[in-house]
């Protein structure tokens, strides 16, 4: 069977962990290939709400293995408190999780550069999640990080270790008037983590490809969204890696042939947390209601997210990078009561009709949404097995955007639970 990719469409928080828990029960490997603990997925299983950060949302499913990948960036103590957490409540997870040697490691000095780094007034503020994310990716990029392979080697990760930690005291004091950290507390956490850990630490490259080459189906789970891809995306106010399918291949050392049928998840309206342009944004009633009715607080740091409606420009241009071959579309069930339901149809750039999505970052910040009102409905979706039971509103709602986006739902998203799930075709 071919591989699949599941990629957040917009700015995150589309409700992908839902989805990937729905279809890992199909698939024989789930795959993390970018981003970090900066990811927050909600899933809800029998009422019982799970967070990952760093585990691929398949770990729930007995017997799926689960890989985290090369592009990935490592907290290593955030890892070994979800793998306590999961089998503190009797999952076995040590026997079916594989995490790429190659991966880098969040230090905690990344940690403590980020945070330093947002709390200062000079430079632009990104509202990161404070994960240490873009400094752990820097240090890849300038080739000084440390990998999973190092973390588990004590003598390597104390060579590494002292090479950075000078440099990375300096810049803490120096620039930051911060607190500088010690080498020996440093070590120490580190070695008995790489201990922990080491049993997991394998080439998941070669893992993968021959997993693929042997006809397993691998699913591959995006973090963050399409708009918060480091070079596709509302720079600077993005992640620091590529947050959609054209990161899997280098983020998981697969051929891009074998990344498969892609489906992009988007919610029937859309959020973002953290800075950076939003031009479908709202700040009324309306966006005090899709807060509310959507729980629309970060899973990692539980700041309010912003709120708008469904954008058109914005979609398209996600779908028309990824090569979408099917939309999923989460959270129609928060759309009901809503008498009105807008979707940013266009946008206008100094009174100009603007046929693509501005990717320069501050002609996206001028841009006025065109907004078409569409009939809202009263009925609750929660209950909805199939696309003839939504109200006809609802429906013409999903028909509308797909046209526009020019991509056809595969997946519809009524209520947080695994049931309430709308599947056009067998996933
Ligand atoms: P970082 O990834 O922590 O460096 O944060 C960079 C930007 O990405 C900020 O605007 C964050 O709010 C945003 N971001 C990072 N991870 C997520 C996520 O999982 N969902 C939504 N936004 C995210």
């Amino acid at each position: 069977m071919p591989a699949t990719s599941v990629i957040g469409a917009q700015w995150g928080d589309e409700g992908k962990g839902k989805i990937i828990d729905l279809i890992a029960d199909k698939a024989d490997v789930v795959v993390r290939f970018q981003g970090g603990a900066n990811a927050g997925h909600t899933v809800i299983v029998e009422g019982r709400k799970h967070v990952f950060h760093l585990l691929p949302s398949g770990v729930l499913h007995a017997g799926k293995l689960n890989v985290i990948g090369n592009g990935v960036v490592i907290d290593s103590e955030q890892l070994l408190a979800e793998i306590d957490e999961f089998e503190g409540g009797g999952l076995r997870l040590m026997d079916r999780l594989k995490v790429s040697g190659a991966a880098h490691c969040v230090m905690p000095y990344h940690k403590a550069i980020d945070r330093l780094q947002e709390g200062t007034k000079a430079g632009v503020r990104i509202g990161t999640t404070g994960r240490g994310i873009g400094p752990a990716y820097a240090d890849k990029a300038y080739r000084s990080g440390i990998r999973m392979w190092d973390l588990i080697d004590e003598e390597r990760l104390r060579a590494r270790l002292r090479a950075n930690l000078d440099v990375k005291n300096r810049v803490i004091t120096g620039a930051y008037d911060g607190e500088a950290l010690d080498f020996e507390e440093v070590f120490q956490a580190a070695r008995e983590q790489g201990r922990r850990l080491a049993p997991l630490v394998t080439d998941t490259g070669h893992l993968l490809r021959s997993l693929l080459a042997r006809g397993q189906h691998v699913f591959f789970e995006g973090a963050q969204g399409v708009l918060l891809d480091l070079d596709h995306g509302t720079y600077p106010f993005v992640t620091s890696s590529n947050s959609d399918t054209l990161g899997i291949s280098a983020g998981a050392g697969v051929p891009p042939a074998a990344i498969g049928r892609q489906l992009g998840v988007m919610k029937a309206y859309c959020t973002r947390v953290g800075d950076g342009p939003f031009p479908s944004e709202l700040n009324d009633a309306a966006a005090e209601r899709l807060r509310e009715g959507g729980s629309e607080f970060g899973a990692t740091t539980g700041r309010p997210r912003r709120c708008g409606w469904f954008d058109v420009p914005a979609a398209r241009y996600a779908a028309q990078l990824c090569g979408f071959d099917g939309l999923v579309i989460t959270k129609l069930d928060v759309l009901s009561g809503l008498r009105h339901i807008g979707v940013v149809v266009g946008y206008e750039l100094d009174g100009v009709p603007l046929e693509e999505f501005p990717v320069d970052t501050p002609r996206l910040e001028r841009v006025k949404p065109v907004v078409d009102l569409f009939p809202g409905w009263k009925e609750k979706l929660t209950g909805a097995r199939s696309f003839d039971e939504l109200p006809p509103a609802c429906q013409a709602f999903v028909d509308e955007i797909c046209a526009r986006v020019g991509v056809p739902w595969e997946i519809l998203s009524v209520g947080p639970g695994r049931e309430s799930t709308i599947v056009r075709s067998a996933t």
